[in-house]
């Protein structure tokens, strides 16, 4: 019930750091990145990434957000289920270690709370460029044999947009032989920041930003340095802060964002009466009346992200109406709703659609997280909510928020962190 006022400033993206952190296996020289957030997902591929030999260093100790990444000495192309298990998106080795060294083994990521989410397309992906993959006691086990120096280059049509596996093919891809075609490639800003990195490394790459990405490989990618692109989902969570403080007010400028990369999550705030000003890399809120509720339905960029759903919903649970939110990507990821409503929310779940009539008041109590992104949503309607709420095992939300509950105790909510 604090009202927000002041700034946070963005970190950079975690979907967008995992793949470019895995792109440094392409290089025996060393990759110089900026803008790195400080997260437990970015913790753990640099944990599996140095199991296998590649040097991860901070020239400053005190500042986590560069690093240099060497690959000069990659000795084990390998990642073990102990880690694989804690983050799914640990399968963004496969076809960087692939490309580069011939082989790979990778533990095939198992179940997830918010869907199935298999692997399949990357897997298919990888054999049309002529990989060899065998899955054996839990790990994909993948080569291109002894006859082949390199992955050969193929055109690839996915059977749905995925993200990693996108970048995964796109890491395969830029040191095959020959040309290589990305049909219905993702087009999330994530992707073309990982492109991005790619082409300052020697790759030849075209097509960024659409669902056709053409790569012509190249035998080697040298060192490069690049500041990675703004965290979208992070700007769009604090900026649902601001809207659900609406009867308290909120005023909030968020530095170091990119709001060109999100303009249904802003087109959806303005419905909700959220006020935005914005520039190039910043974007100032501005919120004094009760939200309105807003419907939607999630789908592939640039439509509405699955990854804002949970926040929105926190929204819409006290807006002022009633709204229909579907979720289309991931077939699980309501996990929020049975939580949001012992703080009072009114969900209903009918499929894969959730229908919330908004209420007054939310009244603060003890709730669950249960992935990243509900954790952030609970902890949203907590700020709203009367009284104290507490969110338990917000180890999910330090898997992709960097310091979360600094950034909003600084511009005035009564937030802590408790052992
Ligand atoms: N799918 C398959 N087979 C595949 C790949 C995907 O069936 O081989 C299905 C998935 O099960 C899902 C759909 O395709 O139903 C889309 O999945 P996608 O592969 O795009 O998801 P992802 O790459 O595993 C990334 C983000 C997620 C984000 C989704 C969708 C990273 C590291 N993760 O996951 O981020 O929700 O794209 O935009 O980039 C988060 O940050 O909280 C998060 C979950």
């Amino acid at each position: 019930g604090r009202p927000l006022k002041g700034e946070i400033t963005i970190a950079g993206a975690k979907n967008a750091a995992l793949p470019i952190l895995c792109a440094a296996l392409l290089t025996a020289e060393p990759v110089t990145l900026r803008n790195l957030p400080d997260l437990q997902d970015v913790r753990t591929i640099l944990k599996i990434l140095a199991q296998m030999g590649l040097k991860v260093t901070f020239p400053n100790p005190d500042d986590r957000s560069v690093v240099v990444l060497d690959g000069s000495d990659i000795h084990t192309p390998e990642a073990s289920y102990e880690l694989v298990k804690t983050m799914r998106a640990s399968i963004l080795v496969l076809g960087p270690l692939l490309a580069r060294f011939g082989r790979a083994k990778v533990s095939l990521p198992g179940g997830c709370a918010i869907g199935a989410r298999p692997v399949d397309q990357h897997i298919k992906g990888l054999k049309a460029m002529g990989a060899d993959i065998h899955i054996s006691h839990g790990y994909i086990e993948a080569s291109f044999g002894e006859q082949k120096k390199a992955l050969q280059g193929a055109k690839i049509l996915t059977d749905m947009i995925t993200v990693t596996g996108t970048e995964n093919l796109l890491m395969a891809a830029v040191l095959a032989d020959g040309q290589t075609i990305l049909e219905n490639a993702a087009r999330e800003p994530e992707v073309t920041d990982l492109a991005e990195l790619l082409i300052k490394m020697g790759a030849n790459i075209s097509g960024l930003g659409t669902d056709r990405l053409v790569i012509q490989g190249v035998k080697s990618l040298h060192g490069a340095q690049h500041a990675i692109i703004a965290d979208r989902i992070e700007t769009g969570t604090f900026m649902c802060a601001a809207a659900i403080m609406g009867q308290t007010g909120a005023d909030l400028m968020l530095k170091n964002a990119r709001p060109d990369t999100m303009e249904m999550v802003i087109d959806k705030l303005k419905d909700a009466g959220l006020q935005i000003a914005l520039g190039k890399d910043w974007i100032h809120v501005v919120m004094n009346q009760r939200p309105k509720a807003v419907s939607f339905k999630t789908s592939e960029y640039p439509a509405f992200p699955t990854d804002m759903q949970a926040q929105f919903m926190a929204m819409n649970a006290i807006a002022q109406g009633a709204s229909r939110v579907t979720e289309t990507i991931f077939e699980n990821r309501f996990m929020h709703v049975q939580e949001l409503n012992r703080l009072g929310a009114q969900i209903v779940i009918e499929g894969n659609t959730a229908m919330t009539e908004g209420v007054d008041e939310l009244s603060g109590a003890t709730v669950m997280a249960t992935d990243l992104r509900a954790s952030a949503s609970l902890v949203i309607a907590g700020l709203a909510a009367s009284g104290e709420t507490l969110v338990d095992r917000i180890y999910h939300l330090d898997r992709g928020y960097d310091r979360m509950e600094k950034k909003l105790a600084a511009v005035g909510a009564q937030i802590a962190r408790v052992k």
